[in-house]
């Protein structure tokens, strides 16, 4: 089930599912970025012929958002190629815990029946972060 608050993150998270560049996988991934004046940010994958140019749809919606001013991204929605949600990998976790290490992720199949809610802190538990350095 998904939240009607929700759904219409999603819906702009699986159009940008839809521009995904992925020719060597075939696992297209979208993304929707948004900040607490629900702005939002969209991302996919951009697959590389030499494989580790490779950039998650997680990653480029966050610098997408922060290419277009927005600052602290409060909510992530995410949709890939499955029928069961798809959780962001490492690089993409330490990439959202920058950006707000209470970020919210929902992740939906892509026919956005069902979806899980989590935050960053619960996908990397004793994160090295900003506050590490700083
Ligand atoms: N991918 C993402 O976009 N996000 C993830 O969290 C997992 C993997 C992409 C990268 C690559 O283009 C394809 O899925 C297969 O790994």
């Amino acid at each position: 089930m998904i939240y009607e608050a929700d759904m219409a993150y999603f819906v702009l998270a699986n159009k940008a599912r839809s521009h995904a560049y992925a020719p060597y996988s075939q696992f297209h991934v979208g993304a929707c970025a948004v900040d607490a004046d629900g702005q939002t940010a969209l991302g996919c994958n951009v697959e590389n012929a030499s494989y580790g140019a490779t950039m998650c749809a997680e990653r480029t919606a966050i610098f997408a958002a922060v290419a277009a001013g927005l600052k602290k991204i409060t909510h992530l929605y995410l949709v890939a190629d499955a029928q069961t949600p798809t959780f962001p990998c490492g690089l993409c976790r330490q990439v959202l815990y920058e950006n707000n290490p209470d970020m919210i992720i929902s992740m939906a199949g892509c026919d956005l029946n069902e979806a899980v809610t989590c935050t960053i802190k619960d996908l990397l538990p004793h994160a090295f972060g900003p506050d590490n350095l700083i």
